[in-house]
């Protein structure tokens, strides 16, 4: 087991480039596969995650090749994947599994995906469900509701669909089939989640359609090959933003970092609680948004975070909270009940964890309650398995008095492999331990 161990920062200061955004990563893969020819990815993030989407397309039949941040996918076109020889294995990743399964289902051929404790446990008939209605055989454990998932896919109809969660792995998973159908695939989310998918598939040439709740694809494209340069993960920076903003005499440059809308509500909620940080350098890279971020220390006061800005923020909600527990007043997070079924229960695991440090947390049926300005002390947390949590974790230790452990550590190389050299590099202290 890796642990790590953080100590209570002084201040921190210095330029960071933000390993690439995981979401773009993992769809560099599956559409280039998708595409005639060879495409090319740049600062692709060679995490646990995406490293297994690399994967699951090589047992597919995809060459492809890695040299450091930079990833060289064969693609076959729409019609190319062959039957997997074995079971295709996801690990943590339920990105992976959802945008796969949709993938999988406009396959005339045989496959099973499964992957770790904790995605066995989470929910995939949100994904089984349309599929099945575009007509793929979708079974897995508990009527199709776990993994491991088994699909016999062909043959698919285009639907009309709408989603009840708003959840951008289940409307890629449904567009992603919809290239394989007849005519337009449409889908409807209550409330607008991410848009890489329907972004990248434009920039590849295939018919989409897009209003702010509805996209619509046409099946049956000619994806173009091409080049990708991934934006640095603004779900990682946000670490390093709450790092800047609670660490005294902190000044931070995070390089590099997406700044798509769908993705940047933790800007915008930090900024409200009065966090000192400015965009640099705006432009546009790969049909994406990007900037840097500029973060200072800063006094944050509580607010309310719901309604649209959940979807907005959805991944950042565990460091949210620690940059509450050092806020003014009362923070509260509500609408976020998808939290529950996140890599662990985010709700449970951060109030279980920061109340460990000192904090003053209470769980919501769909959120939390944070109430700041209760002095953490450093003593021992654990991950839950959670990247996330670990990495939300490691960022109050570094504000809490002594030193925090945090145990199964291992799981921040889902998302942010390098997170604690990085730490280091800026001048915090978080130490690996091993064993
Ligand atoms: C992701 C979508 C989100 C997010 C996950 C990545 C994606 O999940 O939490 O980390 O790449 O599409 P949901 O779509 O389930 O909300």
């Amino acid at each position: 087991m890796v642990s790590l161990a953080i100590r209570r920062s002084r201040g921190m200061s210095g330029d960071v480039k933000i390993p690439g955004d995981k979401s773009i990563s993992h769809r560099s893969i599956m559409l280039g596969a998708l595409a005639q020819g060879t495409t090319t990815v740049s600062n692709f993030l060679t995490s646990d995650d995406c490293l297994h989407t690399a994967q699951c397309f090589r047992q597919l039949g995809i060459a492809i090749e890695q040299e450091a941040t930079t990833v060289t996918v064969k693609g076959r076109g729409l019609r190319g994947l062959s039957e997997p020889g074995t079971v295709l294995d996801v690990g943590n990743s339920g990105t992976t599994m959802r945008l796969l399964a949709g993938i999988l289902a406009g396959q005339p051929f045989y496959s099973v995906m499964t992957g770790d404790a904790s995605i066995r446990r989470r929910p995939m008939g949100r994904v089984a469900k349309p599929l099945r209605a575009m007509g793929a055989s979708v079974f897995g454990r508990d009527g199709g509701q776990l993994a491991p998932l088994t699909i016999m896919g062909g043959g698919l109809r285009a639907i009309q669909y709408e989603t009840e969660v708003a959840s951008a792995q289940v409307k890629s998973a449904i567009l992603l089939a919809g290239l394989f159908a007849d005519g337009w695939t449409e889908v409807r989310e209550p409330l607008q989640s991410r848009n890489h998918t329907e972004l990248m598939l434009q920039g590849l040439g295939a018919e989409v359609e897009v209003s702010e709740r509805v996209v619509r694809v046409h099946g049956g494209p000619a994806l173009r090959s091409g080049q990708w340069e991934v934006p640095g993960d603004i779900s990682s920076a946000a670490f390093l933003l709450v790092a800047g903003l609670i660490v005294p005499n902190s000044r931070l440059r995070l390089l590099d970092v997406g700044l798509n809308p769908t993705r940047t509500g933790i800007i915008d909620v930090l900024q409200t609680m009065g966090g000192s940080i400015r965009v640099e350098n705006e432009r546009v890279s790969a049909g994406e948004p990007i900037g840097d971020l500029v973060v200072e220390s800063s006094k944050l006061r509580g607010c309310v975070v719901e309604g649209d800005l959940i979807p907005r923020l959805i991944d950042e909600i565990p460091v949210l909270a620690v940059a509450a527990c050092f806020a003014s007043g009362t923070t509260t997070i509500q609408d976020a009940a998808e939290l529950k079924v996140k890599e662990s229960n985010r709700i449970a695991a951060t109030a279980t964890e920061l109340t460990k440090l000192g904090a003053n947390v209470t769980e919501l049926p769909d959120g939390l309650e944070v109430r700041g300005g209760h002095r953490l002390h450093g003593t021992a947390c654990e991950s839950h398995g959670d990247h996330r949590m670990a990495l939300a974790l490691a960022i109050a230790g570094l504000g809490a008095d002594g030193t925090t452990t945090v145990a199964h550590a291992e799981a921040v190389n889902v998302s942010f492999p390098g997170f604690a050299e990085a730490m280091v590099g800026l001048g915090g202290e978080v130490e690996i331990l091993c064993g």
